[in-house]
């Protein structure tokens, strides 16, 4: 199963949305260099979503940071897959490690965010990753393993090419940090193990996982090069539009 190379930028809370149009300027410039054969995303805070949508170059497609399940309701603060969809959003980050740790998101309420964002016809793009304690005591496989069956409660089979895993350390986020890429390659193979004994190998052989943390032009692409990592969510080295292209040539594997 050839699955395509996929390089989503995670801007967390930075950029206004003025500074939003300026780096979709500065992409449009080199928009030729954004090659056929790769997926590229930028998740933008929500007010940048608007700008992002009229000016992103066509091959960059538009990704949230986070959503609500519900349909719609008294969830003040809280925003909907409807909403999202309006502005043209095909990604959504589920589970990411700072809104688990910092906003107390349960492995259980991922879960039915995953769900609600296949079920409104976009990709969640569920993170999974063990702390530096669970990784010194060994415990990452039984972490990520938790993660990603609570995660999948209410995933089948016939979603899986539009589930995107994204295998995040914690420890190595934002921490220059980073496991040897033969690591997360092993912890990638385990994750595509456990699909495959849920959903059979096909399905499996479809879901992209990605590797994050620290990730930089210089590193990733010995990440991208691991056979079951299929690209990358990088956080602040995709603030920068010449660093979110030169990324997005290397996850191509230089097929540009
Ligand atoms: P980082 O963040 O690339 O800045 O380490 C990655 C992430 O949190 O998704």
């Amino acid at each position: 199963m050839e699955r395509r190379p996929l390089l989503i930028g995670n801007w967390k809370m930075h950029k206004t949305a003025a500074e939003a149009r300026s780096f979709a300027a500065a992409l449009a410039v080199s928009a030729a260099r954004l090659a056929g054969t790769a997926d590229y995303v930028v998740c933008a805070p929500f007010t940048a979503l608007h700008v992002l949508c009229v000016t992103l170059p066509r091959a960059v497609a538009l990704g949230a940071q986070n959503v609500h399940p519900a349909a719609q309701g008294a969830f003040t603060g809280e925003i909907s897959t409807a909403m999202l969809r309006e502005w043209g959003v095909q990604y959504v980050l589920v589970g990411h490690s700072e809104r688990r740790r910092l906003f107390a998101e349960s492995d259980a309420w991922v879960g039915e965010k995953a769900a609600a964002v296949l079920a409104a016809g976009m990709r969640p793009v569920v993170c999974l990753g063990e702390d530096e304690a669970e990784r010194a005591a060994g415990a990452t496989e039984a972490v990520v393993g938790r993660q990603l069956q609570a995660a999948l409660a209410a995933v089948s089979a016939d979603q899986a090419a539009d589930l995107v895993l994204a295998y995040e350390p914690v420890w190595a986020i934002g921490s220059g940090r980073t496991p040897l890429p033969e690591e997360a390659q092993a912890v990638a193979s385990w994750l595509r193990a456990q699909l495959a004994e849920r959903w059979g190998a096909a399905a499996a052989a479809a879901v992209r996982i990605l590797y994050g943390g620290s990730v930089n032009a210089d590193n990733l692409g010995s990440f991208a090069a691991q056979p079951d990592l299929d690209g990358a969510l990088v956080g602040g080295a995709s603030l920068d539009p010449a660093s979110f292209l030169q990324m997005a040539y290397i996850v191509t594997g230089g097929n540009a």
